[in-house]
């Protein structure tokens, strides 16, 4: 049956016989590249990659395309991605077409509706709270959490010391609010890979139903795909986030910020091999019909790449949350400029919950293409950064002023 559809499909595409066979000879049981002859790739990408003798687009889906490539021109294609196009590990590998299809329904799914829908009351009326909370927050302890994490070997989803490093995370959230009864930090445990989401709840004084959710990837990556033995300080990618969410519900929890919607705070695990930890978090958030009213995703915070202070990502996220969060900007961080920059595929874990239908933003460090160059590699260390945390500040302010004007 699957054969059959996929000769079909092979046919109208003009692809040879040869390579249904060549495709079909693999075996899930192969090294990764080899059974992952199906490919998920941006229409951006499309005409840089036509110059691979054995790249065919084999299904068109408005922003994105199904292709088949060869596993020897997979590293080529990883190339083109990241050097033409700024991206990372620029495309997603299946095993079957249909694993293919349901990875862009799925990242389609309620995106169209999110992206206009209001959820929440966007006007601004708490400049005292705000400007209080914001001047709290120090550049020294988001420093020092990221210098922290940026310590393991790495982060990576199945090696130890990505365990390890979520165990840390958790404990200093613990100890950061261990004087408050109102906060509870779990783990949200994954079936199919060892390491785990950290989660801190601040619950809310109003029966808690309506949740606002700061979040980011706490893993970290080297290389394309990834390897659990290679060194991947992560400090940009994603410590910074990490670290200015931390500073985050350190200001809450110490300044006895008591909260009428339930606030939670959320390092994914798992981000840099697919979105897994949130797309699983986002998925049984929608699946127990939680009234999530706004994500804020911090990933990339530190690097002060671009003229602009901060970049609104506008794609895969809520225009109407965008447009408060520049509202945010102009009203409580008057010294500091914002501009909008588009990812061009669902870059990070907002995607994850833009997918299930909540309303989701990514405000970061920088144009993409003034991004920091030296993620997932052995240099992203904080000295790429000046050795500050000077640019993630202005980050957890933004974050401060959202969580609260939100709230009220
Ligand atoms: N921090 C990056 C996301 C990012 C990169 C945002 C560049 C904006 C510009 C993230 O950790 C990442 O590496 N994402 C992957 C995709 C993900 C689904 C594995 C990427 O960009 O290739
Ligand atoms: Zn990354």
């Amino acid at each position: 049956m699957f054969k059959t559809d996929l000769l079909k499909t092979l046919a109208m595409s003009g692809v040879a016989l040869t390579t249904l066979a060549h495709v079909h000879n693999h075996s899930i049981t192969q090294e990764i590249n080899d059974s992952h002859p199906f490919i998920v790739i941006g229409s951006d990408m499309a005409d840089s990659s036509k110059s691979l003798s054995s790249f065919t687009v084999i299904e068109n889906h408005g922003d994105s395309k199904i292709a088949i490539v060869g596993s020897e021109e997979k590293g080529q294609l990883s190339h083109i991605a990241h050097e033409d196009h700024k991206r990372c590990g620029g495309y997603f590998a299946f095993e079957t077409l249909e694993k293919a299809q349901n990875f862009v329904k799925d990242s389609k799914v309620n995106a169209e509706s999110t992206q206009k829908a209001i959820f929440a009351d966007y006007n601004l009326d708490q400049r005292e709270l705000v400007e209080s909370k914001i001047s709290l927050a120090d550049e020294l302890s988001i420093r020092n959490t990221i210098l922290k994490l940026s310590s393991y070997h790495n982060r990576y989803y199945k090696s130890q010391t990505g365990q390890d490093s979520q165990a840390w995370l958790k404990s200093h959230w613990e100890s950061l609010t261990a004087h408050r009864n109102d906060v509870t930090v779990d783990y949200f445990e994954h079936d199919s890979w060892p390491q785990k989401s950290v989660v801190a709840t601040i619950q809310g004084t109003e029966g808690g139903d309506e949740v606002i959710i700061v979040g980011g990837h706490a893993d970290s990556i080297a290389g394309w795909w990834g390897q659990a033995g290679k060194k991947a300080p992560g400090a940009d990618d994603n410590a910074s986030g990490t670290a200015t969410f931390t500073e985050v519900l350190r200001v809450l929890a110490e300044s006895g910020y008591q909260p009428k919607k339930t606030i939670q705070f959320m390092a994914y695990a798992a981000e840099e091999v697919g979105l897994l930890g949130s797309k699983e978090i986002a998925r049984s958030y929608k699946a127990q019909n939680k009234n999530v009213i706004g994500v804020l995703q911090l990933d990339m915070t530190n690097f002060n790449g671009s003229s602009n202070d901060i970049s609104i990502v506008s794609d895969y996220t809520n225009d109407a949350q965008n447009t408060f969060l520049k509202t945010l900007i102009d009203t409580y961080l008057t010294d500091l400029t914002w501009a909008t920059s588009r990812c061009g595929y669902a870059c990070s874990d907002h995607a994850s919950w833009t997918s299930q239908g909540f309303p989701a933003s990514i405000p970061f460090e920088a144009q993409k293409n003034d991004m920091n160059r030296r993620i997932h590699t052995a240099n992203d260390t904080i000295e790429q950064s000046g050795g500050t945390a000077e640019h993630a500040l202005k980050f957890a302010k933004l974050a401060l002023a959202y969580v609260i004007e939100l709230d009220n």
